[in-house]
């Protein structure tokens, strides 16, 4: 056992509860961060005077030493160390000796872990971030490659009117796009350093809060020592960042399995992201777009147990703290993984064109623009309405398409019908016509803004 404690006890603790309240098999995730914001506490110890420029030089180099070790394998983390701080500690100590011993002076394990976890979760954002805009730049190409694809734009999963893949693809890069304004949101709202909030209040030492949190890139000390150490908002608010880039994940999972099966065919996903049965030798299963989705529940479930993790706790620092680390952990490995593997899925998967135009022709989406054709044959649209629904039982008990309906059977309801009723109503002008802004024929001003976020 290697605690930073024991003075005041005159039994060694069980070994039980030992293992019960360590954490350094998950906070390990934590090593570089701890490094860096000891690094920058004793930079400012020194420069305050508060240690010797020697012992300061001293400690930098012991840690750089170790950073060095556990970098190249010759210093694993293991051990019977009670958590992350203490390995470095307990290691710089044996390594340096006496001036190890003064690390930690005006800090508290409360303020530090505040500080690595803060240090973390920036690195994290910043790379969920990342991901996001890879993601975002496979589906600008979609979009761009896709703009005479037809498909039928749906409202409770029945076909609704026309679209273009690139419409419908639009739809995600908005979302995603959020997704990525979220994080950066989060990050400059998360951006204050804990350090030197000690325990909970303060220190006694002439600390210079806003020197270290300068060092460590942060744009500020933060204003209240009791929040500092016990702020846990900031992984709250990045959970709940993920667990809304996993439902949009989910969504978009949830339409690639429905136009992956044999009754849509809208889509041929790559044999590289697909798998098959061990008795069904048929089989193309699209798993890897299942597993995105039910994976979204563990991200969501991580948001919400740290929700309960932290309502009732009393300010300031309690252990239940030490439960935002696993699940945020899982939380974070979980979205990144499943926003990789959605891209690489979207970049290997081929859009039958044919197939969706041949669907898009069919159920009708195109009777909304039929009625629009009678109302600028000066029919009011309510009884356009009436009489192209009408005409979609005729077409229902003829089995033809409105396309496809003799003009006579179009008269027969509504005299205002002419031969330009066709051309009215095929996917092109359906799609075309539809030029509002973030409508399918305004696509083009959609694509060159989502081009310019990107910076393309
Ligand atoms: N492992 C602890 C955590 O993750 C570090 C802080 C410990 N502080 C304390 N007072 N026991 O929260």
């Amino acid at each position: 056992m290697a605690q930073l404690w024991g003075g005041r006890f005159t039994k060694e603790t069980d070994a039980l509860v030992y293992a019960f309240n360590a954490s350094l098999s998950f906070d390990r995730r934590l090593f570089f961060a701890d490094v860096e914001g000891s690094k920058a506490h004793v930079k400012m110890l020194t420069k305050q005077g508060i240690l010797t420029e020697e012992e300061g030089a001293q400690i930098l180099q012991g840690l750089d030493g170790i950073k060095r070790d556990v970098e190249n394998g010759s210093l694993a983390i293991e051990g019977g160390y009670e958590d992350i701080h203490s390995f470095v500690e307990a290691v710089l100590t044996e390594r340096i000796g006496e001036a190890g011993k003064k690390l930690h002076t005006g800090r508290s394990r409360n303020d530090q872990v505040a500080t690595d976890m803060r240090l973390y979760i920036r690195g994290e954002i910043d790379e969920t971030a990342a991901l996001l805009e890879e993601l975002l730049c496979e589906i600008l190409a979609i979009m761009e490659a896709h703009k005479s694809t037809y498909m039928p734009g749906f409202t409770h999963l029945q076909k609704a009117q026309p679209v273009t893949v690139a419409h419908h693809f639009g739809a995600y890069f908005s979302m995603f796009k959020r997704d990525r304004e979220r994080l950066k949101s989060v990050r400059e709202r998360m951006n204050v350093c804990p350090l030197g909030s000690g325990a909970l209040a303060g220190t006694t030492y002439p600390l210079d809060r806003e020197y270290t949190a300068e060092l460590l890139g942060f744009d500020g000390a933060c204003t209240n020592s009791i929040d500092g150490v016990s702020d846990r908002d900031y992984v709250l608010e990045y959970l709940n960042a993920l667990a809304i880039t996993m439902m949009h994940l989910s969504r978009l999972s949830e339409e690639i399995i429905i136009w992956n099966t044999n009754e849509y065919r809208f889509i041929e996903l790559d044999d590289t992201y697909a798998t098959g049965s061990s008795i069904m030798p048929q089989k193309k299963n699209p798993d890897i777009a299942e597993l995105i989705r039910g994976k979204t529940g563990r991200v969501f479930g991580a948001a919400q147990s740290l929700l309960v993790v932290m309502k009732g706790l009393p300010l300031a620092y309690n252990k239940d703290m030490q439960e935002d680390k696993e699940l945020t952990f899982d939380a974070i490995d979980t979205t990144k993984g499943c926003i990789r593997l959605m891209t690489g899925m979207l970049s290997s998967l081929t859009f039958r064109a044919p197939r969706m135009e041949q669907s898009a022709g069919q159920g009708f989406a195109n009777a909304t623009d039929a009625a629009d054709y009678l109302v600028g044959k000066g029919v009011p649209f309510r009884d356009a309405h009436g009489v192209i629904g009408k005409l979609v039982l005729t077409c229902m008990e003829k089995g033809l398409s409105l396309d496809e309906l003799p003009l006579e059977d179009y008269r027969a309801v509504c005299p205002a019908f002419d031969e330009d009723i066709y051309e009215a109503i095929s996917l092109k002008a359906c799609v075309e016509r539809r030029k509002t802004k973030g409508a399918p024929g305004a696509v083009d001003e959609e694509i060159a803004a989502a081009g310019a976020y990107l910076g393309k």
